[in-house]
């Protein structure tokens, strides 16, 4: 009896260490939780803790409680970059619908459009909004630095609007309606949007395709100016601690426009070009400010469109994607799904 109990106290420790191993790495190393560790050897290691473990496939033929099918591609061969393309249960085979083009969060370090909770929600945004969504797989710290990601995002915009005709995607060429390209994001994926929305400014997309409008969805971005209503510890947090990692060679650190647009030689915010945005902000949230800022600050600038600016009451940093049956979650999403059909 006794030898057995031993056995079982051995096999839980060497359980619970080896666990340790995958979260916790040997060498000192400091965690910022839950994005990367930081160690004393000068390695920079994702926490895997995060990181898509267990990722979910796509749905083929469909996901049986939205009807959505769902397929991964490669966007690009050079950079292998890929994309999960979610295309809703149709009423007639021809039907063109808007669409949204999607990028996760996760401070540039962690997420992933095959982790379980993304693959519910844009299942569920597109069932709702009946809209083609491509979900981009950009590429992430501590392999690449930004401004990669940023570079990602506009590639996928160029590979969607070269399939306008070139017929490299069946969904595309049956279903995508061209007069409605969006673009969406969550957190990081957010101020990729915001930088996008610029980016279609400057450069042209070929097939004269337009970005028709933006979604922000509690977006990530910081200064080192804190506002009167920021939690003084915001510096503290690990959003704001990581980003000298994740662009080690912004010397303006986060006053850098890449993750402050009203940051040091930040573009103005009128020369935005897409018709219309919709920001989202949520009340417990450490970056509230920040976007409510932004929604401000885009509308200082003079830019010519429409703007809307929402705050979910009681939620937290991007509870659409962790709660996703709240009463919150059904009402952004529904704001969404009126957004991107107007
Ligand atoms: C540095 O430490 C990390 C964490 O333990 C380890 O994974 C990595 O292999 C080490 N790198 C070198 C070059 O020793
Ligand atoms: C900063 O965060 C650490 C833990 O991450 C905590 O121990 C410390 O008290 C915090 N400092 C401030 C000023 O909030
Ligand atoms: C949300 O609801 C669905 C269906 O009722 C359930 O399968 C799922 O586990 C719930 N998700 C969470 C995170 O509570």
């Amino acid at each position: 009896m006794e030898s057995i109990r031993v056995i079982i106290v051995i096999i839980s420790f060497l359980v619970l260490s080896c666990n340790s191993q995958t979260s916790n790495p040997n060498d000192p190393c400091t965690h910022i939780s839950p994005f990367i560790y930081v160690c004393d050897n000068g390695t920079i290691l994702r926490d895997t803790a995060t990181a898509p473990l267990d990722p979910v496939p796509p749905s083929s033929p469909h996901d049986p409680t939205t009807r959505v099918s769902s397929k991964d591609i490669i966007i690009n061969q050079l950079t292998q970059v890929s994309a999960r393309v979610y295309l809703p249960a149709l009423p007639s085979p021809n039907q063109k619908i808007p669409i949204l083009v999607y990028f996760h969060g996760g401070a540039f370090c962690i997420g992933s459009p095959s982790s379980l909770l993304d693959h519910v929600y844009l299942n569920k945004v597109s069932s709702t909004a009946n809209v083609l969504v491509v979900s981009v797989d950009y590429r992430r710290f501590p392999e690449y630095e930004m401004p990669v990601p940023l570079d990602d995002a506009w590639d996928a915009l160029q590979w969607l609007a070269l399939a306008k005709f070139t017929g490299s995607d069946p969904w595309i060429s049956s279903h995508a309606n061209f007069d409605k390209v969006f673009i969406g994001g969550d957190s990081a994926g957010a101020t990729i949007v915001h930088h996008l929305s610029l980016r279609a400014g400057t450069d042209v997309l070929p097939n004269d395709v337009k970005i028709r409008g933006a979604f922000l969805a509690m977006p990530y971005f910081l200064s080192s100016r804190l506002l009167p209503l920021e939690p003084k510890a915001f510096p503290n947090q690990s959003f704001y601690k990581v980003w000298k990692y994740v662009c080690s060679l912004c010397l303006e650190g986060v006053d850098h426009p890449y993750i402050n647009p009203a940051g040091i030689g930040a573009p103005s915010l009128s020369m935005i070009s897409v018709e219309k945005i919709m920001v989202y902000v949520a009340e417990k949230d450490y970056l509230r400010q920040r976007g409510t800022l932004y929604g401000d600050l885009v509308v200082l600038s003079g830019w010519d469109g429409e703007i809307q600016v929402f705050e979910a009451p009681g939620e937290d940093h991007v509870f659409h994607v962790f709660r996703p049956n709240s009463t919150n979650t059904k009402i952004l999403i529904g704001r969404l799904a009126n957004f991107l059909e107007n």
